[in-house]
């Protein structure tokens, strides 16, 4: 007998055995949240910006020629589509591959690996100083999905 068959059965009606069988992905959505009130806030990005420049001295001179007004809309959509897919959305699936071949060895602004961790430190460092409502615990759901996107990254570089 089949799982959904099985839970059909279940006389019980416990629910247990449907929940044994629920999706195992995560949707974020305090994620979503904590990122619609960091960017109520203003500066949001900028902010990240701000960290991720002093962060190491190779990342200012790979932003050298950058258009910030530009890379800030990008970036700001960019990390929507990160937590969405962190999250498993199947749409996001494709401007994550573009973003990855952005960033890849061949692409237009190819990003050593060993970069990403600084990235990560400075959004979950801007969201700690920027959410009303952060907690160390969002901190870490924001680095672990955030991680997530650079594995993903790295993968494709
Ligand atoms: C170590 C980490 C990273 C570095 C050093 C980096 C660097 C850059 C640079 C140099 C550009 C090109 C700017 C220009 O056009 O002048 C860029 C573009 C961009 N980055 Fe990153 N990036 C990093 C991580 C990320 C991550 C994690 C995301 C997504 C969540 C992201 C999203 C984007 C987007 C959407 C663009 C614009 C792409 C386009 O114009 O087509 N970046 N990045």
């Amino acid at each position: 007998m089949c799982p959904i068959e099985r839970s059909a059965a279940d006389s019980q009606g416990s629910g247990l055995i449907l929940i044994a069988f629920a999706p195992m992905t995560d949707r974020y959505d305090d994620l979503q949240a904590s990122y619609r009130r960091c960017l109520r806030q203003g500066h949001f990005i900028e902010r990240i910006y701000s960290r991720f420049m002093d962060s190491h001295p190779e990342i200012p001179p790979l932003f050298a020629g950058t258009d910030f007004s530009r890379q800030s809309m990008a970036l700001r959509r960019g990390i929507s589509s990160a937590i969405a897919h962190a999250a498993g959305s199947r749409l996001a699936e494709r401007t994550m591959l573009a973003m990855a071949q952005v960033h890849g060895a061949l692409g237009r602004a190819p990003v050593p690996p060993r970069l990403y961790p600084f990235w990560v430190d400075s959004l979950v460092a801007a969201v700690a100083e920027t959410d009303p409502e952060f907690t160390p615990r969002l901190g870490q759901r924001w680095r672990q999905a955030m991680e997530t996107t650079t594995a993903f990254f790295i993968g494709h570089h």
